[in-house]
């Protein structure tokens, strides 16, 4: 099986960022071939939370460093996990001061209980030696003054390995200035989802993607026999008839690569086969 990758950067609008399409297209295509290479030597799983840190770790995008803040100034993360090997869903909701959710969404995979919330879900990373980490950045916190709610910035992963698994991984900060404590789509089945058949990882307003449901539907229906690209279609001409606003990757177990979204919203995404990389960016 030849082994793909593909990885987004959140949805499209900059709303006010002071980072560029360039600087997304240029911090995408570095992480999505260190990612495709880290594929190539070890499998799905590990390729996904590779690819994910190095973009929780770089400040222009939404996830872990960089991270936007709620509406009471304090950041509340989440992150899921889906791999088709064990069939597992993972995932951390509002986690806090944590440097990489998406490990600590992924030591919880084939634990008693998979999905941990709130103040719990840092206590449990604490437990389990993750250090205190802050991840306010100078502009995030201007945009927090400016009162910024956003539908960009969250990331995602969905890899196919030499093996046939398939596995999917998304981190977000939210969407900014959000009511504290609310939940997105990110480290839900609506937001994440992988089995043998496809994985999907969503971006955009986390509300619209919980009401269709959309990655748990887009795998379903391939699942069924619909080929993927055909599932994506149709779950974006049910979406626009709400003229609803979010984008998707998703990747199949034939190694097909779609990238989703509703109209208005693009994908900042990048994708990597054997014949090698490219993103979102047009000159
Ligand atoms: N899609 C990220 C969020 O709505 O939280």
């Amino acid at each position: 099986m030849e082994p793909k990758l593909i990885i987004h950067g959140g949805a499209g609008q900059l709303e006010g960022s002071i980072f560029t399409f360039l600087d997304y297209h240029n911090a995408l295509l570095e992480i999505v071939g260190d990612a495709y290479a880290k594929l190539k030597v070890t499998n799905a799983r590990e390729a996904v939370l590779h690819g994910i840190r190095l973009m929780e770790e770089n400040p222009i995008f939404n996830a872990g460093k960089g991270a936007r803040l709620q509406k009471d100034g304090q950041v509340r993360m989440s992150a899921a996990i889906m791999n088709s090997k064990d069939n597992s869903f993972s995932g951390v909701i509002n986690i806090q001061n944590v440097e990489h959710p998406i490990d600590v969404a992924n030591i919880l995979s084939g634990q008693k209980y998979t999905v941990l919330g709130g103040h719990e879900a840092t206590e449990f990373s604490r437990l389990n030696q993750f250090p205190y980490f802050n991840p306010i950045t100078e502009h995030r916190l201007k945009e927090y003054k400016n009162a910024l709610i956003g539908e960009s910035g969250t990331v995602g992963v969905v890899a196919l390995d030499q093996e046939g698994n398939i596995c999917a991984g998304t981190s977000t900060g939210g969407v900014g200035y959000e009511v504290p404590g609310r939940i997105g789509d990110s480290a839900t089945v609506a937001g994440t989802y992988a089995t043998k058949f496809a994985g999907v990882s969503c971006t955009g307003k986390g509300e619209h993607i919980i009401n269709q449901a959309v990655a748990a539907r887009v795998v379903t229906r391939v699942e069924d026999g619909m080929p993927l690209v055909d599932a994506v279609d149709k779950l974006f001409e049910e979406a626009n008839q709400f003229h609803y606003r979010f984008g998707l990757i998703s990747l199949d177990k034939n190694g097909n690569m779609v990238v989703g979204n509703t109209k208005n919203v693009d994908v900042l995404y990048a994708k990597h086969d054997a014949s090698g990389a490219k993103t979102f960016y047009k000159n």
